[in-house]
């Protein structure tokens, strides 16, 4: 469906709504999305909108993978009840000029080399949200940031929709699955598996007790097979200062030739054991 007319009529009397806003090129952890939508609501609504202002000078707006049919036919596979897959006139009709700014969290990890990249995101997402208004939306953690900065306007701007996080889907040698995924030759794919082996080290050696900040960056760095744009170790839900007593987000981005791929995995210190109540004290 393009038109929101139409998304309202098809969503009817749905007593519950859930959104899963996507870019297309539909792969498993896309798939993870939809499913928990489905167990999660009366009704699924897909979107599907390559959104452009999301993407820099320079960036694969242009090259972004498409294949509307392919993605229509996985949506129906997963019991989606409608895809909206709006134009561009749609999202942004004339006159529009108004944009959300995420301020310091958009700044930080991605943000450094894709200027205006969240405020985009933000955008887009809070207008999928106006135009659909479904009570929860469901992202990847596989783009931790966008789902803080996601999590954020909401709770800042009172939106009245429930955000939830779906965990990373990776392929059997630890690659989190991405659209981008598709520019990668078999050549590349060792390398492209190192960031994931780097970041699990770095998870089972802060496991065992490590809490520097340098020796868990480094544990990772020691494994990549690709030069990083960064390797960061930051508060897990507010993206500020790593804490060592405090779930931690490690985050790192890094080209494969034209290729820009993302991952994180999360530090969490072990919960306090609960106290035994027949134990004596
Ligand atoms: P896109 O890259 O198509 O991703 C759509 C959703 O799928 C996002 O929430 C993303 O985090 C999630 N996702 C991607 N790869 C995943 C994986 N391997 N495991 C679990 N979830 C995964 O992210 C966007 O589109 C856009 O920025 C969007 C939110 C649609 C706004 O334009």
């Amino acid at each position: 469906m393009r038109t929101t007319a139409d998304v309202r009529a098809a969503l009817g009397g749905a007593g519950s709504v859930a959104l899963v806003p996507t870019m297309g090129a539909l792969h498993d952890g896309h798939r993870a999305l939809l499913r928990a939508a489905r167990a999660s609501a009366e009704a699924v609504v897909m979107s599907l909108f390559v959104n452009p202002i999301q993407f820099g000078a320079g960036e694969d707006f242009a090259a972004y993978p498409r294949d509307e049919d392919a993605d229509f036919a996985a949506a129906e596979a997963e019991g989606v009840d409608v895809v909206f897959a709006p134009e561009v006139e749609t999202m942004y009709p004339r006159g529009f000029v108004t944009s959300v700014d995420p301020g310091a969290l958009g700044d930080v990890l991605c943000g450094r080399s894709r200027p205006g990249h969240f405020r985009g995101v933000a955008t887009v997402v809070a207008r999928l949200l106006g135009l659909v208004r479904p009570h929860l939306a469901l992202f990847g953690e596989k783009d931790w940031q966008q789902l803080v900065v996601i999590r954020r306007m909401t709770s800042d701007l009172a939106l009245p929709y429930e955000i939830r996080g779906v965990p990373t889907v990776r392929d059997p040698d630890g690659l989190a699955l991405s659209s981008r995924n598709a520019y990668l030759r078999a050549v590349d794919r060792p390398v492209a598996a190192s960031i994931p082996a780097g970041l699990f080290a770095a998870r089972a050696a802060y496991g065992a007790g490590e809490r520097d900040a340098g020796r868990l960056i480094t544990a990772v760095r020691d494994r990549l097979l690709a030069a990083p744009e960064y390797v960061e170790l930051r508060g897990r839900d507010d993206l500020g200062p790593y804490h060592p007593d405090r779930p931690a987000l490690l985050a790192l981005a890094a080209r494969i030739g034209p290729t820009r791929l993302i991952d994180n995995v999360q530090l969490v210190p072990e919960p306090e054991p609960t106290p035994d109540p027949r134990s004596p004290t």
